[in-house]
């Protein structure tokens, strides 16, 4: 007997009346229309079922701590920076793994089950590295969380940042990060790229670097990440994160630009709700929105994701771990109205990201971990369109997490007595 079947489901590609079927946490069927024996059958009733989503950038070590000690009075990312330094020597390992575990119900919650967060190693006691490492392993067996060592307060700019972010590495930490444009020169910031992707080569782990997070057109470290990536032969390894000043750079620029990180194989990790609200803020108007080139980016063939990147933290004061809020944003911002490019937002918060994160055996294949959600939505758009209610969560074929569906009872005279925002007849 099998342990689950699905049947009557819409998938993200829009085939529907489909059946899925899962044993010992597989996939091992996908077919219309298959009624078969299972400890678990759901009928979906023509909802979406999709494969989770994916965070490709996240800050984890800093998250569910806003207020401590103070709120960001200028909004600005450096206020950022400067308020988490403020607030680092008072952290504690027990107060980090309890708001990261209580972030990670959030996210499962919202069907968000694997997440990369960049964790901060300028901390000579590596208080941060050690707390999400414990994290990782206490969520494993409904969260797959990968680490960045993430070099704060810039590989270069920290005499010691070096050292601390290969012992964060040795500890188990995943992929190697970077914060060129925080570095005190451009000269500095293109040689801690190099540096870092150097190091990765050596030691055989994944890139993914904050880059140009700046209104400064004339910061281009993106550009020395793609080459580094080229010489090093990283090909498919390594993301550059933000890239917000591409919004900014001249158009031509940009024209070379684009080819160079296409042929690289580098991906872009977008982080629309925090770009948005961080970048432009000493514009007075026109105000530049500081969102990198999405559209453009995946039109010259590069693999591009949204990130979330902070929830209730020194930067941002909102969110929730809901991805279709992440992703309604980056539509927004990035005018990806057509059909075909609100499809491409759904995709850069599931399929795109678990790319980037080279999760192994994700998706809606035969073979892949039975990993899926249930939404209340017809399709891809609709759920973009609605944030729509996460049904049921499976981990490896297990209900993780179940969410009534949202249903309005209407009292109003002469009117149906129940609305759920679907289906309004085309
Ligand atoms: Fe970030």
């Amino acid at each position: 007997m099998l342990d689950l079947l699905i049947h009557n489901a819409t998938l993200p590609d829009g085939r529907t009346g489909m059946s899925v079927t899962v044993q010992d946490g597989r996939i091992t069927q996908v077919e219309p229309g298959l009624m078969a024996p299972a400890h678990s059958v759901v009928d979906a009733q023509g909802q979406l079922l999709s494969p989770p989503f994916v965070d490709a950038h996240f800050h984890m070590d800093a998250t569910l701590s806003y207020g401590l000690p103070r709120v960001n009075q200028s909004g600005t990312l450096l206020e950022g920076i400067a308020l988490w330094g403020e607030l680092k020597p008072h952290l504690t390992q027990e107060a980090l793994v309890e708001r990261a575990l209580a972030y990670c119900d959030w996210a499962v919650a919202k069907g968000l089950l694997a997440v990369r967060s960049h964790v901060d190693v300028c901390d000579p006691r590596l208080l941060a590295v050690e707390a999400l490492l414990e994290v990782k392993r206490r969520v494993a067996p409904y969260l797959d969380l990968q680490l960045v060592a993430f070099p704060q307060d810039g590989v270069l700019r920290d005499p010691q940042a070096m050292d601390k972010l290969q012992r964060a590495l040795a500890m188990g930490v995943d992929v190697v990060g970077g914060i060129p444009h925080f570095e005190r020169t451009m000269a500095d910031g293109a040689l801690s790229v190099k540096l870092l992707c150097e190091l990765a080569a050596a030691q055989g782990k994944l890139v993914d670097m904050h880059c140009d997070e700046s209104d400064d057109p004339m910061s281009r470290h993106i550009e020395t990440l793609a080459f580094e990536t080229q010489r090093l032969g990283l090909h498919g390894r390594v993301t550059g994160s933000h890239c917000t000043s591409m919004h900014s750079m001249d158009n031509y620029y940009v024209s070379k630009l684009l080819p160079l990180i296409a042929e690289a194989g580098v991906s872009i990790v977008s982080n629309p709700l925090i770009n948005i609200t961080l970048q432009g803020r000493s514009d007075s108007y026109p105000k530049r929105r500081g969102m990198t080139r999405v559209p453009e980016l995946l039109a010259a063939g590069v693999n591009v994701a949204f990130g979330h990147d902070c929830v209730m933290d020194p930067w941002y004061s909102l969110g929730s771990g809901d991805m279709l809020e992440v992703a309604s944003m980056g539509l927004h911002v990035a005018q990806m109205t057509s059909q075909s490019a609100m499809r491409q937002c759904f995709d850069a918060v599931t399929t795109n990201a678990a790319r980037i994160l080279h999760l192994d055996g994700y998706g809606l294949e035969v073979g892949c971990h039975a990993d899926l959600v249930l939404l209340q939505a017809g399709d891809p758009i609709e759920a973009l369109r609605l944030r729509a209610t996460r049904l049921m969560v499976w981990r490896r074929g297990q209900l993780v997490a179940q969410t009534p569906a949202a249903v309005t009872q209407l009292q109003i005279a002469g009117r149906p007595t129940s609305t759920n925002l679907r289906h309004f007849g085309h």
